[in-house]
């Protein structure tokens, strides 16, 4: 007999939280879509209370999905427990993730209330939650530098209050394995009634332990893991779903548990959020990072043609490896290309938005010979991107370098209606065509990353560029795709210049 390990995703929580990794309404829907078909059990879909943008992201998420249960966060207060509540109300499984610190330096420092305070407003925020969901997870938010005495105080009190789930955070990444398993040992030794709820953990990956962490937990009694594709996350991230989830089934003689993922489709959605977030997969990332199955040295190659299992411990067709298809070529129509979005799980709302991505795609079959799935993703977002808000667009484009001579560049944009051009040279056609740019928005911008990767292999291949430009304290990430990566830059830059421009607010649930 095994047990069901519950995985719980928090990309588009806690992993929206890395720098620059805001995403919009339709990019969430695509990621949940992604998400549900890869069968987690809790989307956490956001942070209501955050501002009316992620609000309307649940909202939108909690109507269309359907076999997960969608969740969002709240701290331990009213406003925000009933936001949450609001949110998720049309799911058809729905839940509310309170949360409160509880170790002495939040407390003191950060929420400056007392113990008592502290476990009067945890049970009183279970209580609001359950006027909307019978589903309540509560976090103790810093259990890892929690003293054990409070930590079983506040966790007893909140199951009489009526929590199903309880999960334990290591917020700053800070435990090791051995410790993390014995603080859930012991937790679920002394903890009344721990029996009747579902323990939960939740690391972040502050000195690269996150995933260690949580299997640790898995082996100690927790049967619910918070983590998120890639490892995304506040800071260094969070323990990676595709890490726990083949783990789990790697090493089945060691957990005795099992999940509900359909692992094969681990690489499809780790390329989604790369594609979406603009947070690049590194090659040597576990699972799927483009060389976690490649065998470079010959006496690896050689074992693994005579035998695979010498070498190879999971197969990379079981976690989605090679199942990007070559879906069309400049021939294709119109229903094949429908067909194949909707295979994707790519929703496009109006027969005018199909109409404008089946133009792209012809565009991009005449420069490209072979269309694959990620071409397809990386034309939708392209699109959607291209939305985000018209006031900067690019009209028209040209770079040229020239072997002895400064690269120019110049540009023709469209800025809130009216057209401006600008001319620049600079240290190479992407310097000059950014330099161009800036001197007609004079943005002021900071920028923090420029970095290419191609979607797929080949010299035809589309570039996806994510530039990252930060000003007063907001940072945003821009993307775009092009088979031209200097076109490509230019769409990036100004993505994100028209994502600083949208610019609205939102609220960081620990601050
Ligand atoms: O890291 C953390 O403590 C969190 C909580 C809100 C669960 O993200
Ligand atoms: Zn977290």
């Amino acid at each position: 007999m095994t047990d069901k390990l519950i995985i719980f995703d928090t990309t588009l929580r806690d992993g929206e939280q890395s720098p620059g990794a805001s995403m919009t309404k339709e990019e969430k829907l695509r990621i949940a879509r992604q998400l549900e078909k890869l069968g987690v059990d809790v989307i956490e879909a956001g942070f209501a209370a955050a501002s009316p943008g992620d609000f309307d992201a649940i909202r939108s998420i909690a109507e269309v999905i359907k076999d997960s249960t969608v969740c969002s966060l709240a701290r331990a207060n009213e406003k925000d427990v009933r936001a949450a509540g609001e949110a998720i109300k049309p799911a058809k499984r729905r839940r509310i993730h309170t949360f409160i610190a509880t170790s002495p330096i939040h407390m003191q420092h950060k929420l400056r209330m007392t113990e008592d305070q502290v476990v009067e407003r945890a049970v009183q925020a279970v209580k609001w939650a359950l006027e909307y969901t019978d589903d309540v997870e509560f976090s103790a938010e810093d259990a890892v530098r929690s003293e054990m005495d409070f930590l079983i105080r506040v966790f007893d009190a909140v199951i009489k209050a009526g929590a199903k789930t309880l999960n334990v955070p290591d917020t700053v990444g800070y435990s090791i394995p051995a410790l993390w398993g014995e603080r859930f040992k012991d937790l679920i030794a002394r903890v009344p009634n721990s029996d009747k709820v579902i323990w939960s953990t939740h690391c972040h990956n502050d000195l690269g332990m996150a995933s260690a962490n949580s299997l640790s937990a898995v082996m100690n009694g927790a049967r619910q893991v918070e983590c998120t594709i890639n490892g995304l996350g506040e800071r260094a991230g969070n323990a990676s779903l595709e890490e726990i989830v083949m783990a789990i089934k790697t090493r089945r003689d060691v957990f005795s548990c099992d999940t509900g993922i359909d692992t094969a489709q681990i690489v499809p959605t780790s390329k989604l959020v790369s594609s979406i977030t603009g947070y690049p997969i590194q090659p040597n990332k576990a699972i799927v990072g483009a060389n976690a199955f490649a065998h470079e040295s010959g006496i690896h190659q050689d074992g693994v043609l005579k035998h695979r299992e010498t070498y190879e411990i999971m197969r990379a067709e079981d976690v989605g490896w090679g199942a990007n298809k070559m879906v069309m070529g400049k021939h294709s129509g119109r229903a094949a290309f429908r067909a194949r979005l909707q295979e994707l799980g790519i929703v496009l709302d109006s027969e005018e938005a199909v109409n404008a991505a089946f133009a792209r795609f012809k565009d991009l079959a005449d420069k490209k010979h072979e269309i694959f799935d990620e071409d397809l993703q990386a034309l939708v977002s392209d699109e959607e991107a291209a939305q985000v808000s018209e006031h900067y667009r690019l009209t028209a484009m040209g770079a040229h370098s020239e072997t002895g001579k400064l690269p120019v560049a110049r540009v023709v944009l469209s800025v809130g209606g009216k057209e401006a051009h600008a001319d620049a040279q600079g240290g190479g056609p992407v310097d000059a065509i950014f330099k161009a740019i800036e001197q007609i928005a004079k943005s002021g911008t900071e920028l923090l990353l420029y970095s290419v990767n191609n979607i797929t292999s080949g010299t035809d291949a589309q570039g996806e560029v994510t530039v990252r430009l930060a000003k007063g304290g907001r940072v945003v990430n821009g993307q775009g795709a092009d088979t031209d990566i200097v076109t490509a830059s230019a769409k990036a830059y100004l993505n994100a210049l028209n994502k600083l421009h949208t610019g609205t607010e939102r609220a960081h649930p620990q601050v």
